[in-house]
């Protein structure tokens, strides 16, 4: 039967015409004369109907002998039924032709529950089932929604190098590599290259992998993450946070649209995702200490954690529990900004008349998913950069042509980095960051 091969996605485009689907066979039940067969095929899943009666023998055989994850390739009428299931549901496929394109043997994975260490050493195979093929097809959704949001917004597209000569987000977690016998590392970052390229185009973005040699095992740290950063001329700390909110909710927005099944599949409440919206609440750091430390002297629980709220100290960096604390005291993303000096990066400006904070802001995702961009203004004058780069003990000269794009034109610039896989843990309710990425790289794994 020669019909057109059809997506399991665009079912509801050919209600009553003959089609054909290519996938594998996601779960089988075979009663007597009937063949269900739930067929993925990268789109989605739809319900076949092999009834023995429409179909030739050999083709009902097949069906019959068809195993979890064979390849096959079926044909027949689109039905719409309200009750079919499958991704998105709603259609189903009734048979006319079946063909088994090959046989998979005993699949290693069944729907019963496997722990996390059997599923990483199989994710090959695990980004299959439906929770993680939604994920990922929210994570595409996501990247497209950056890169558009970007790109009809005036930001040029310029990518920076992953081999580089010095760090920029600290020493500790580098990843030193033999550049023909000198040291090299992976970019922790492209911000310093990006804010090259704010001179020569105005407003940048780069967008690739980045990677840190994080010696913490936790829900929200990768060794390996994409990063989108954009860089901004002319653009205050204040101006910063507002292209922030426009960016975040326009990603987040897009993924209600365009990812109702699969956040369906990934049994998201929606609701919390809706409220993602321009403005978000913004408070000091020193708001953010204050409001800990009354939640502490209360005997305050974090939610989600058996523990109540730590104390902290002015000056210190939030631990998680403190960033959730303060999420959740919000109903929206909520931004964080001036934090202390010595905390953060070197290149941040530090507050004109209150040196002892900076002009960054970080934005903490609702619900516990922690800080999902961090941004700052940078600091603009060469001699105060100097000044900072010595504080940190970094070495002068890989830093110079850095230096230099104070001394040629100079000016107030911003500029944000925001971190895909933690976007994707938020937006998909996946409580672990191992889950947003294909094949990810974490303390413990590199493998497959
Ligand atoms: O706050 P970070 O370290 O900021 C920077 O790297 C700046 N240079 C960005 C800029 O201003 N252009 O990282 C930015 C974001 C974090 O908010 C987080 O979402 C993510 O990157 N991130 C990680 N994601 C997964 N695993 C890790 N180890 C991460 N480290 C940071
Ligand atoms: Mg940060």
């Amino acid at each position: 039967m020669n019909t057109p091969i059809v997506t399991i996605r665009s079912l509801a485009d050919h209600v009553g015409e003959q089609v054909t689907i290519q996938g594998w066979c996601y779960a089988k039940t075979a009663k007597g004369k009937l063949v269900f067969l739930q067929v993925r095929d990268g789109t989605g899943i739809c319900q076949a109907v092999v009834f023995r009666g429409n179909v030739e023998e050999t083709d009902f055989e097949a069906a019959n002998a068809v195993t979890q994850e064979s390849s096959l390739i079926v044909s027949g009428t689109v039905k719409a039924d309200p009750r079919a299931p499958g991704i998105p549901g709603g259609y189903e496929l009734d048979v006319r032709h079946v063909q088994l394109v090959s046989l998979a043997e005993p699949y290693p994975i069944q729907p019963k529950e496997h722990g996390v260490e059997f599923l990483m050493q199989h994710r090959h195979l695990w980004l299959r089932s439906s929770r993680q093929w939604a994920a990922m097809r929210v994570r595409a959704v996501i990247v497209r929604a950056i890169r558009n949001w970007l790109d009809d917004h005036g930001f040029l597209n310029v990518d920076t190098p992953i081999i580089t000569p010095a760090a920029a987000e600290g020493t500790t977690t580098l990843f030193q590599i033999d550049y023909h016998g000198e040291p090299a590392y992976l970019a922790q970052t492209g911000q310093l290259y990006n804010e090259a390229n704010i001179f020569a185009f105005g407003k940048v973005y780069c967008f690739g992998p980045t990677f840190r040699a994080e010696k913490s095992k936790t829900r929200r740290h990768l060794q390996e993450f994409w990063m989108v950063e954009p860089e901004i001329a002319f653009c205050n700390l204040e101006q910063l946070m507002e292209i922030e909110e426009q960016f975040v909710s326009y990603i987040v927005q897009r993924c209600l649209k365009e990812c109702e099944p699969e956040l369906k599949v990934l049994e998201r409440d929606t609701t919390a995702l809706q409220r993602v919206t321009p403005p978000f609440p913004r408070i000091t750091y020193d708001q953010a200490v204050e409001m800990i430390n009354a939640a502490a002297a209360r005997g305050e629980l974090v939610p989600g954690y058996p523990d109540p709220v730590p104390p902290l100290e002015w000056g210190d960096d939030f631990g998680s529990p403190h960033e959730t604390y303060i999420a959740a005291q919000f109903d929206k993303p909520v931004f964080v900004h001036h934090y202390p000096t010595q905390v953060k990066a070197f290149y941040m400006e530090p507050e004109p008349d209150r040196p002892e904070v900076c002009r960054s802001v970080d934005l903490l995702a609702p619900e516990g998913y922690g800080e999902i961009t961090g941004g700052s203004e940078r600091i603009s004058d060469a001699e105060k950069l100097i000044a900072a780069i010595q504080r940190h003990h970094l070495p002068m000269e890989p830093y110079e042509w850095y230096i230099d794009l104070r001394r040629y034109g100079s000016v107030v610039h911003s500029g944000f980095g925001l971190g895909v896989e933690r976007t994707v843990a938020w937006i998909c309710g996946l409580d672990h960051v191992r889950e947003t990425i294909a094949f990810p790289r974490t303390l413990t794994t590199m493998r497959p």
